[in-house]
């Protein structure tokens, strides 16, 4: 710890020396000790990429529900019913995901990160879990309100509850809103991952990265 602040120390005298430090603090390039080399473990960035994908794929589905099978075509409840078992299944990884990162500890912050950039992203990263969590659970109860209920790749799940406008549209309404909420949330985070992959190169990118076996 006193080595790497010793080493972060001398890094930003030479940042003043360079007379760089009071116009705009430069973060390109901090030195090696200041650099996350952990990675995460090979199970938590497979989930990442694979969650990751599928979850832009599932909410681009969710969105353009109306336009590939508008409302009260034939089209329509096969569309639906795709959407709801590819989100049911996406769910189930969602849970293992949790699970996986509940027992794993991530690796620790670069010591050249703000304070309250870890604080921020760690309140981000919770965020996206819990949008992760609502988005199946607020579409699966909902559907459980309503008629329909759903089948499951052609399996019917018969609804557990009875069929009550008002509670199917509260969740459909958390389905929404929570959708956008998430698009939002992953566009901070996309950025937030380009600028330390691109300008502060503090390993951060490079720790949930698939790496080549060596
Ligand atoms: C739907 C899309 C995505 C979701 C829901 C998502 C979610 C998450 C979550 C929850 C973490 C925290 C992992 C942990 O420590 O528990 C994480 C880490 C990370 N993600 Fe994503 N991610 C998504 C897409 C992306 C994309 C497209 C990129 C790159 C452009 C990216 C880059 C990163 C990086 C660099 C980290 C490591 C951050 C750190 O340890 O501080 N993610 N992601
Ligand atoms: C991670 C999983 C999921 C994601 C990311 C997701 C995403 C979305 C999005 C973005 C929409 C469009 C929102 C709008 O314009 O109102 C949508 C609509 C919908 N979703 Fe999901 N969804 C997921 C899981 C589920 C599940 C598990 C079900 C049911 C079992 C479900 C049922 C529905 C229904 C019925 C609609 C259409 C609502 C309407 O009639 O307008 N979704 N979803």
């Amino acid at each position: 710890m006193q080595v790497r602040s010793r080493a972060l120390r001398a890094w930003s005298d030479e940042q003043a020396l360079a007379g760089r430090a009071r116009a705009a603090p430069d973060t390109t390039n901090p030195p090696l000790d200041a650099m996350r080399t952990e990675r995460y473990g090979r199970v938590a960035i497979a989930l990442h990429w694979l969650i990751g994908l599928a979850l832009l794929g599932q909410i681009a589905f969710g969105f353009l529900l109306d336009d590939i099978a508008p409302r009260n075509t034939p089209a329509r409840a096969g569309v639906i019913n795709l959407h709801k078992s590819l989100g049911i299944v996406l769910g189930l990884l969602i849970v293992v995901r949790l699970a996986w990162r509940l027992t794993h500890r991530p690796p620790a912050w670069p010591s050249s990160m703000p304070a309250w950039q870890q604080r921020a992203a760690r309140l981000g990263h919770l965020a996206l879990y819990a949008c992760m969590l609502v988005m199946p659970l607020s579409g699966y109860i909902g559907s459980n309100f309503s008629k329909y209920g759903v089948k499951l790749f052609g399996l019917t799940l018969h609804p557990w509850g009875p069929p009550l406008p008002s509670v199917y549209a509260f969740f459909n309404g958390l389905h929404d809103v929570t959708a956008w909420l998430f698009v939002a949330l992953i566009a901070g985070h996309v950025m937030a991952a380009l600028k330390h992959a691109l300008v502060t190169r503090d390993g951060v990118f490079s720790s949930i990265w698939p790496k080549a076996p060596s």
